[in-house]
């Protein structure tokens, strides 16, 4: 079995660098069994989970029947409320927008000095809403978890530096979009062309190259094909790194075409 590498975040938590998303293809769906295929098939316990995708108890029944002790599991959950504290108690009952950011942050904080969460970062965040919660608290975020991809790189890069030169790692998803949502595009030739070169598959490229421009970002991906999975570890095992012409060569292709998948604001937008 090959072992993913591990990435600390700056509050201590050593996670592994490649996550489970039980979003996308399980959206809204019992993820029971796709989570027991990710750590039975491929030894994945860094589980990426949100209030939204509907499945959060799904999840948690698996993890219980795994029988994993909780030192070995890291669940990622995402709420979208001011009010945390509700949200990660179960008892929400409908979503408020007029508490501010920073109101919230210090509710997560509580969070985790109380022991309910171990790490809280935070998701889809501009660097103006950094700077807000930033501006009433002294506690920054572990992680702020993102899309990243070839086609968006050129947006995200303010946010990815930013976040970089606070301490604050990167999560990235969709960094298969060329592949999945957007193909035939600019990046598709000089990816097969990279893998190659390194003797891998375009999806371990892709993520290759997604953790290296976010200096060591944590990936989140999904697949329901234990043999995706397996090949997708492999990057985050034993797979050289991409040069830096390599990696420059995909960004460059990237900025062939503007194509974001998810509605979410970057701060030049
Ligand atoms: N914070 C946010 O706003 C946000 C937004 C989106 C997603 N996320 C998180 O990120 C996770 C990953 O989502 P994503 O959209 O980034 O998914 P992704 O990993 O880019 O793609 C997943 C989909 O791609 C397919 N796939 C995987 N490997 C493939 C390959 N080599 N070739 C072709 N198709 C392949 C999978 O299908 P098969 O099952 O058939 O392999 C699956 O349907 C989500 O589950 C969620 O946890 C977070």
């Amino acid at each position: 079995m090959l072992h993913i590498k591990k990435n600390m975040l700056n509050d201590g938590l050593l996670l592994p660098m490649l996550a489970y998303g039980t979003a996308t293809a399980i959206f809204q769906q019992d993820c029971g069994r796709w989570v027991k295929m990710a750590y039975l098939e491929s030894d994945m316990a860094h589980f990426d989970c949100a209030e939204c995708y509907g499945n959060e108890d799904s999840l948690g029944k698996a993890v219980k029947e795994l029988g994993l002790p909780r030192e070995e599991v890291i669940v990622v959950t995402k709420c979208n409320t001011p009010d945390p504290r509700k949200a990660l108690e179960r008892s929400l009952v409908k979503y408020v927008q007029e508490t501010g950011l920073g109101k919230a942050w210090k509710m997560m904080e509580e969070l985790r000095n109380e022991g309910k969460a171990r790490s809280i970062g935070v998701s889809n965040y501009r660097v103006s809403d950094l700077e807000e919660t930033l501006n009433s608290t002294k506690v920054i975020p572990s992680s702020n978890q993102i899309e990243v991809h070839p086609y968006v790189y050129d947006k995200a890069k303010p946010i990815i530096e930013w976040c970089h030169n606070k301490g604050i790692t990167i999560a990235c998803y969709t960094t298969l979009a060329s592949i999945i949502y957007f193909p035939r595009g600019p990046v598709d030739v000089v990816v097969k062309r990279i893998a190659e070169e390194l003797d891998a598959t375009e999806d371990q490229v892709l993520m290759k190259w997604a953790y290296q421009v976010t200096y060591g970002g944590i990936i989140v991906t999904t697949s329901c094909k234990k043999e995706s999975l397996q090949g997708q570890i492999r990057a985050f095992s034993d797979m050289k790194d991409l040069s830096h012409v390599q990696i420059q060569a995909i960004i460059d292709a990237g900025k062939g075409m503007h194509q974001r998948v998810y509605e979410h604001y970057m701060d030049d937008e």
